[in-house]
């Protein structure tokens, strides 16, 4: 029997709930998966409650990896038995086996787990897009990475240090500080009790960063903007302190004509191109041990409700995985 997780309407994590469900045989251009590992996401508690609405009642997540078990017409390069993944939805991972797309899935390279698949993929190709295509970094850049202890945060950690860039990142608390450091963080800052722009400033002998990358929105947005060179990039990516005030575009001059990008994974993945970029370049990074998953959460996809809690009371560090 299959099973899903379901919101009925939008709200806090109790709308979670489980259901058993018939799956229909694949139609063309699409497969079945037999789902082994799912990817949690910050972004599947802003579907949750409405922030990025969505018609309800829907299927969360956006990732997840597992082995093809029927393959409707019209499917070619894959076949029954091949292991799976996919980055960026569509929506409807939290189910022990679901359909989707055939365009939305890569394979998942030898020498690869599932877990490691579910855990990277969606957050490691969010940290090649916006250390690549947004502000691509160059050797010798300092940047800020907020939520550095986080799910996509420990993953830019290892990776920008590996490609000799200096990263302050900002943490919650110092248990999250020692964590970000032991993945690669050069500079750690415990915005709960110090204010990151000073840091910031001290740290790059009032210099700035030429990038910020920021996904702790509303109260991090403001300060962040004070931490950046003249023409610097602010990249505000995420809500978890909740969506970004607008802004007049004339503060963008006073503060140093800087450059304003508010992107999302889907844009950088919306053609087989760059799906494919965007993976092998998350594959080559695990391989050439660049990056490395730090699954230290687990649960069971029935304990989704308990799983949103966590994330969204900052108990969680690193990545985050549901197992069917
Ligand atoms: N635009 C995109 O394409 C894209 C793609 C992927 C992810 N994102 C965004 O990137 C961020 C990280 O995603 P993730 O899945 O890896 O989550 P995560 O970083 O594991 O969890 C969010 C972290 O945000 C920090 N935070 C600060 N204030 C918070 C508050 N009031 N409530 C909750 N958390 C707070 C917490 O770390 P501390 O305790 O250390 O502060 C928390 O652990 C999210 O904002 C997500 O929406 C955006």
């Amino acid at each position: 029997m299959t099973y899903i997780i379901e919101a009925t309407k939008a709200g806090g994590p109790d709308v979670l709930a489980a259901k058993d469900v018939t799956l229909e045989t694949p139609s063309a251009g699409m497969v079945k998966i037999q789902q082994t590992a799912i990817g949690l996401n910050y972004i599947d508690t802003y579907h949750r409650t409405g922030l990025y609405p969505v018609p309800f009642p829907f299927t969360p997540g956006l990732e997840a990896a597992g082995i093809i078990t029927e393959i409707g017409a019209d499917v070619t390069g894959f076949q029954v038995g091949d292991r799976v993944t996919y980055p960026a939805g569509p929506l409807g991972a939290y189910a022990s086996e679901r359909l989707i797309p055939a365009a939305n899935i890569v394979k998942i390279p030898e020498g690869v787990s599932d877990e490691d698949a579910a855990a990277l993929m969606l957050k490691g190709c969010t940290v090649e897009y916006l250390t690549y295509r947004t502000y691509p970094v160059k050797e010798g850049d300092t940047v800020l990475f907020h939520a550095a202890a986080g799910g996509v945060g420990l993953i830019a950690c290892q990776w920008l240090s590996a490609r000799g860039v200096t990263v302050i990142g900002t943490v919650g608390t110092d248990a999250k500080a020692e964590l970000a450091k032991a993945n690669g963080c050069h500079h750690t800052i415990n915005y709960s009790k110090e204010n990151f722009t000073d840091k910031v400033m001290e740290i790059t002998n009032g210099e700035g960063v030429p990038v910020v990358y920021d996904s702790v929105g509303k109260d991090t947005f403001m300060g962040s903007l004070d931490c950046l060179q003249r023409r610097g990039t602010m990249v505000t990516y995420g809500n978890a302190t909740g969506p970004v005030d607008p802004i007049p575009p004339g503060l963008l001059a006073v503060k140093g004509s800087l450059f304003l990008t508010r992107p999302t994974l889907m844009d950088y993945v919306a053609t087989r191109e760059d799906l494919e970029l965007c993976t092998g370049r998350v594959f080559s990074a695990i391989k050439d041990g660049s990056i490395k998953s730090d699954i230290r959460q687990r649960y069971a996809l029935k304990d989704a409700v308990q799983a949103h809690k966590d994330l969204e009371a900052r108990k969680t560090s690193g990545q985050t995985i549901l197992l069917p």
